[in-house]
């Protein structure tokens, strides 16, 4: 199977699957890491692990429309069975979300359904929440609203700064999102309509 992974910046959830794919021999290979930015520094770990690297720079394009266009081509060239959104920041076209249904997932840094958005950490602490933490979920066009897969919560503490809290919550980030990658090359996890189908792990 093959996997596309999309990213805007850093990368360390990309990082996670791509340990995780290597270091427990998933049947799936990452097949290439997509950017569309040239300065995201997670390109260079892709890179360096032999993964092919490709930016699409969104401000080169006019529209929306036509970014994603370039993107869906981009991807399609390399036959993903899924494609990951690992930070990657861009808000997707309805007919591009479409194209990948039941076939793409994100990770979202707050319990789903509190705290779309941006700046996840700050409305946490806003809210004075006492348990925080990360959603993975199948992408459709309502942003941050597809169907969850996996959750992992912590717990916030009195003084957190967002910063601190931000870096609890990516520890659990970089465990469930490779564990429910994995789910779905195994064959495990599904789209079925607005349900999450997840079949045990086999015997
Ligand atoms: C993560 O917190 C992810 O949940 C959010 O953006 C951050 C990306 O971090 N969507 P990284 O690029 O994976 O290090």
């Amino acid at each position: 199977r093959s996997i596309v992974i999309l990213i805007s910046g850093r990368g360390s959830n990309m990082e996670a699957i791509v340990r995780a794919a290597q270091g427990e021999q998933w049947p799936a290979k990452i097949s290439a890491v997509i950017s569309n930015r040239a300065d995201a520094s997670g390109l260079e770990f892709a890179a360096a692990h032999g993964i092919p690297t490709e930016v699409i720079p969104n401000r080169e394009y006019a529209t929306r429309d036509r970014f994603d266009a370039a993107l869906r081509e981009k991807i399609d060239a390399y036959a993903p069975d899924l494609v990951v959104l690992a930070g990657f920041m861009r808000i997707l076209t309805a007919p591009f979300v479409e194209h990948y249904k039941g076939r793409m997932l994100n990770i979202h840094p707050s319990l789903l359904p509190s705290f779309p958005g941006l700046a996840t950490h700050r409305q946490a602490l806003a809210a004075g929440v006492k348990l925080h933490g990360a959603t993975v979920h199948f992408v459709t066009p309502d942003l941050d609203h597809g169907p969850i897969v996996a959750q992992a919560c912590v717990p916030v503490q009195e003084d957190d700064s967002e910063e601190v809290l931000a870096e609890r919550v990516l520890e659990q980030e970089h465990v469930i999102y490779p564990r429910a990658v994995r789910w779905f090359v195994e064959g495990r996890l599904a789209l079925d309509g607005a349900r999450v189908r997840l079949a045990p792990a086999a015997a």
